[in-house]
Formats: structure tokens, sequence, C-alpha cells
């Protein structure tokens, strides 16, 4: 009754692949991936029946509905009418006993729907959708094996999403196609396993061109990108070219030497994190062995409000709450809380209350205004900083390795891929724009003694 199951050459590999590897499944588009997923699924339910738990996810709900068919189509082969799916819950029991879950995963509110359960196999499409590993990375928790059967994690994704960067450095540019090695994050060997439609049989790959190429007709790049599976486009990190650890980490100071310049760069939020700086600017001095040219920036320390779990959620801290947290910051490293902040703050609320920098300055907090100029040229100002760090002539800027939140966000942030010249700002951009406002605040002082542009 069952119809036979034909896999690409592509898809034949990746099953030989042993378990006791993680893979990669990193093609163009059409290569096959996400129709591999399922038969993973399949061939783990069939090896390890009941004790087979196996969760499949996505970021969005669509993106589950296209799994739901593929594997309408799959099971119903393979089992006829006696695999059943549960629609609500988005569950498959097979006859075997194995259970197979469709999951959504887009913020951490959503993980807590995952946390505590227990899982043999993970299998997640689409990846790049994912700014950020994090939510990935903390669903590792979940994997727990049983009696003889083995833990295994799976993911796919097409080049050129939002999680572009990350993935990159991650599974793809670790070691040639095909050949193993370890991943520290999870601490586990994978493998990156590529493909492109021009591997699969089952398409008509003349249209499938055609199509794709209607689906990106002002973006070559990108296009390229889908056609062959190339991670080298350049929808890398908004700050990969200027941002290097060697170059812009710092070890934290013990106090700011005299004669360093301080003010505070802050981004608010209360829903969304709320991040600050403090910023010391060089007089052309040396600490600790390094040589920072006159205007170098130092980022000194930060103080983050946001969610260990989620990187883009603030702790819900009002004005006042944020103002005690920042004048005991300054206070620890002797600083007038003194800076700038982004423009919002500066928006008188309805309600006769003043703005939020008004609240800051009866907590005792007193902020300027920073943006006075558009994004674009903010972020330039910023990335020559970060370019410049370590040359003898140039001010650069430098980072302390105590602002956690700068060095957990800012180098992963994506480029915006309709307007490549900015970030792309569904990611976690606070710490980012902290520092671009604290960059862009120099040019404001110029501005005020008729020097600007000098
Ligand atoms: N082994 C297979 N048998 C039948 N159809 C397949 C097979 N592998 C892939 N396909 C079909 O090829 C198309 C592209 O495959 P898909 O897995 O969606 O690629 P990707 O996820 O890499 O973009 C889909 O329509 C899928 O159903
Ligand atoms: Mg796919």
């Amino acid at each position: 009754m069952s119809r036979p199951i034909n896999l690409s050459a592509f898809q034949q590999r990746a099953l030989l692949v042993p378990e006791e590897y993680d893979l990669f499944l990193g093609g163009g588009r059409g290569g096959g991936k996400s129709y591999t997923l399922g038969v993973l699924a399949l061939r783990h339910a069939e090896q390890y029946r009941e004790r087979a738990r196996i969760l499949y996810l996505r970021r969005t709900y669509k993106g589950l509905a296209d799994f739901e068919l593929l594997t309408r189509d799959l099971f119903g082969d393979v089992y006829g009418m006696a695999a059943r799916y549960n629609a609500a819950e988005h569950v498959w029991r097979l006859p075997n006993g194995a259970y197979l879950e469709l999951g959504q995963l887009e913020t951490a509110a959503e993980y807590g729907k995952f946390q505590g359960r227990s899982f043999t196999l993970m299998l997640a499409d689409e990846i790049g959708q994912h700014p950020m590993p994090d939510l990935l990375d903390m669903m590792r928790s979940n994997l727990r094996g049983g009696h003889d059967v083995p833990v295994r994690v799976v993911f796919a994704a097409n080049p050129g999403g939002p999680g572009h960067y990350w993935i990159a450095k991650r599974y793809v540019f670790m070691a040639a196609p095909w050949s193993p090695f370890h991943e520290p994050k999870s601490n586990r060997q994978w493998l990156y396993a590529p493909s492109t439609f021009v591997d699969n049989q089952f398409i008509d790959r003349d249209q499938y061109r055609e199509q794709l190429g209607s689906a990106c007709p002002d973006d070559p790049e990108l296009l390229r990108a889908w056609l062959t599976g190339d991670w080298t486009v350049n929808r890398g990190a908004y700050f990969a070219a200027v941002l290097e650890e060697a170059r812009n980490a710092i070890e934290p100071w013990p106090a700011i030497p005299e004669g360093w310049e301080t003010w505070l760069a802050h981004d608010f939020g209360s829903s969304a994190p709320s991040v600050t700086y403090i910023c010391a600017q060089s007089p052309g001095a040396t600490v600790a062995d390094r040589f920072y040219p006159r205007d170098s920036i130092v980022l000194v320390d930060e103080l983050a409000a946001v969610r260990r779990d989620n990187l883009n959620m603030g702790l819900g801290w009002t004005a006042p709450t944020t103002a005690e947290a920042i004048r005991e910051m300054c206070a620890t490293w002797k600083v007038r809380p003194e800076g700038v902040a982004d423009d919002a703050c500066f928006a008188k609320s309805g309600h006769g209350a003043g703005s939020i920098a008004d609240e800051f300055a009866r907590a005792g907090v007193r902020f300027r205004p920073a943006q006075k100029s558009e994004r674009i040229p903010g972020w330039q100002k910023m990335r020559r900083l970060l370019a410049d760090a370590g040359k003898p002539d140039k001010p650069g800027l430098y980072v302390s390795r105590g602002c956690s939140y700068f060095w957990a966000t800012v180098p992963y942030l994506a480029r915006d891929q309709k307007r490549v010249e900015d970030v792309d700002s569904s990611g976690p951009d606070h710490a980012a724009d902290a520092v671009r406002y604290g960059c862009l605040r120099r040019d404001l002082r110029l501005q005020r003694v008729g020097l600007a542009g000098i």
C-alpha cells in the first residue's frame, strides 16, 4: 500500500551521516533540505519507536504549515491512515509509537512552552530567520536521550536571512563540507551539508530557476546565494568588517584616569531593553600599556536592563528606577550623571508629565538629545571609530569586556536587507543605538562651539 520514498544524492548522503554528528543543512533554495528533515524524522521514529520524541521548530506559524503539508504527504505515503495528526496540538502520533511535535518559536515567552520537556531529536528549519542564536541554544537543554536513544540536532537554512552571519560563522566556515568539526557552543561534533536545486531531480529545475529569479528581481546578490547556496554573500553582520575582538575589546579598567572627559550614552526602553554606557574620551594617553590616540572613545562600563533569556526584552524599568541604577554606576566610576540619549526621550507625553528626559532630570540624571542627524551618518561615524581602533594616529572606539550586552549583540546585528547601509532593527540593536548616540556626542559639542565639520 505504501509508495516508495526516493531520495536525491544529497539526501542519501545526509542520511548516511552517523547520528553522533549534529547536522547543518545549509544549501541554496530548493535543494531538498526541508524534505530531508521530514525523512530524518521518519527514520528516527522507525528506529526508536515509542522512545522517539521529535520536535520540529519553525519561527513562524506559516512555516509550520509548510511542514504540516510535507509530513501529511510523507507519512500518508508510508503509514496511510494509521498515522494520526492532531492539528490543534500540532502533534503526530505514528503507529510505531513515536511522537512528533511541530512547534513555533520566535520569542523567549514561547520558549516557556518547551521548558522542562524532553526530546530525542530536535529539527529546526529556516533558522536563518532567527537574528540571534540564543533561543535555539536554549532549546538544546531540552534534549534528553534515554536508554540507547542518542540525542541529535539538525538545522536547515538558506543563506541571506537575518541570521546569516551567526550561522555562517558557526556552521559553514568551520570545516570543508561534509567534514566533522567541533562546535564549541554546543560542545558537539557537527557537519555542514550543502545542496542546491541543481541536485534536486524532483523539481522542474528550469522552472524553479525562473521562479527564484522573479522572487528577487532587484537583488542579484541574494539570487546568486539562493541559486548556488553561497554563504560568502555579503549579508554578513553589519559590523563584521570593522569590529574585531582582538582590536576593539579591552580589559575592564579599575578606574577612569585623570584628564579623560566622560559622558553617558543612553537608549531608553521599558518593555525593550534600556542600555546606558559610560563613555570616556582620551586626551591622548596610555592606559594599561595601550596608547589611546587623542579623541579615542572608550566604553568603560554598561548598564543594560535586559532579560537574561531574551536579548530583545527589557525589565520593565521606569525612568526613575533606571535613573537610580545609572546614578549608582556613575558613583562607582566617579563620573557626573550627564550625557546624551535618543531623541524619543525628549518627546512630551500627553499627560502633562513632561518627557522621559524630564523624569530623568528630576531623578538626577541629565540627558541632551543625541541624534541631531540621521541614522546613517551616526553608523558611519561609529564604524569609522571601530575600524580605526589600534591605529597609532587615529581615534578609535574601544569597548571593555565588561560590557557584556554589547558583546552579546553588536557583533551579530544583521544588515537591513532593503537598506544595506542601515542595521536590521528587528534584531537586538539597543546597545548599538546607545553607542551610536555616544559617538555623535562629540560632534554636538563641536557644533555648539561653532567648529562642526572640522
Ligand atoms: N526525495 C524527494 N522526493 C520527492 N520530492 C522531493 C524530494 N526532495 C525534495 N522534494 C521536493 O522538492 C522541492 C524542494 O525541496 P525542499 O525540501 O523544499 O528544498 P529546500 O528546503 O532545500 O528549499 C519540494 O517541492 C519538495 O517536495
Ligand atoms: Mg526549505
